[in-house]
């Protein structure tokens, strides 16, 4: 057993959105996935002189062991990684601080455990491969969500627009896309695990869903050939199609409808739901930051809780 630490350390990730092909992507088609560094996520570790480990965070304060069943991702992953890298267990204080909010499709659980593991590797003075950190993650994302595509590991902790697709390796897209898009959060939480399961019982039971993967594949094919030859236009066709099959799929709602009606009404080039769907956030696509600003005045008129803008120029200038 090892003994070696630090007296406290720090890791941080951030959260990220689907441009496109959420739920194909379980099934073994290509996804889109934009990392959003600005909303970030860190876990602090502090070694303590006695008493059991604690865990802090927005919701919980108390003992590791007796934290609420969906902060059971935390509590396994944490004994995983200490069990495998063989440290005997010091008592630490575990202090969580995200601006991810909770099942809005923003890849909250994969940042907070990549954040975790991260922190652990300085704590312990690991090494911590990329692979290794996203193992660690998807263990996490399986107790978390159930059946998982592993994209949401993947972006959390890459500082580039992803395209990802199951059993290949995640290729990196360089955007030449001027225009940005509003992240809009309807202020109702999703259910990842359900909808995943919603879209894998329908995969069963009806004939056409399995034609509904295929196409939104397609789309994400296109979508990427519009990110880089900069077809602003293009892509938010490519978007409104895809949430139709979203819809079809089963995983929009009259409400994430309804706000994205008013974002294509106010100007958005294309609009969609973005991650697991039945609640959370909307993506608009829009040609410049007025237009942008004044699709989130509309969007707020009803009743939007929150909302962010990422420019894709902004990834141009970032390390791979
Ligand atoms: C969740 O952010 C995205 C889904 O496609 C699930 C997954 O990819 O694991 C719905």
């Amino acid at each position: 057993m090892n003994q070696r630490h630090l007296t406290s350390a720090s890791g941080s990730a951030h959260g990220k959105i689907i441009l496109m092909g959420e739920h194909a992507v379980v099934h073994g088609t290509a996804a889109i996935a934009l990392p959003i560094p600005s909303i970030s996520v860190t876990v602090d570790i502090f070694a303590k002189h006695q008493g059991p480990t604690e865990l802090e965070c927005s919701y919980y304060q108390g003992p590791l062991k007796q934290a609420p069943e969906n902060l059971r991702n935390i509590q396994e992953v944490y004994h995983q990684v200490l069990q495998e890298w063989r440290f005997c267990e010091v008592p630490v204080k575990l202090r969580i601080k995200s601006h991810i909010p909770h099942e809005r499709g923003m890849g909250s659980s994969a940042a907070v455990v990549t954040a975790l593991v991260r922190a652990l590797a300085t704590f312990y003075q690991q090494e911590l491969p990329m692979t290794e950190l996203h193992r660690y993650v998807n263990i996490g994302e399986k107790i978390a969500h159930g059946k998982t595509s592993g994209l949401d590991t993947i972006v959390t902790s890459s500082s580039q627009p992803v395209l990802f697709q199951r059993a290949e390796v995640p290729k990196s897209i360089h955007s030449q896309l001027d225009g940005c898009l509003l992240i809009a959060d309807s202020g109702h939480t999703g259910n990842t695990r359900l909808a995943v399961e919603s879209v894998c019982q329908r995969l069963k039971d009806t004939p056409d869903t399995q034609s509904y993967l295929s196409q939104i594949h397609d789309l994400v094919q296109d979508a990427v050939s519009a990110l880089k030859d900069n077809q602003v236009e293009t892509l938010g066709q490519l978007m409104n199609r895809n949430q139709e099959f979203l819809q079809k799929l089963g995983v929009s709602t009259p409400q994430l409808d309804h706000l994205i009606q008013v974002a294509r009404h106010a100007g958005a080039l294309g609009a969609k739901l973005t991650g697991a769907g039945l609640g959370g956030c909307i993506i608009a696509l829009c040609p410049n930051q007025e237009i942008a600003r004044h699709i989130q005045q509309a969007l707020e008129a009803e009743g939007l809780q929150q909302s962010w803008f990422l420019n894709f120029n902004r990834y141009q200038s970032m390390e791979v």
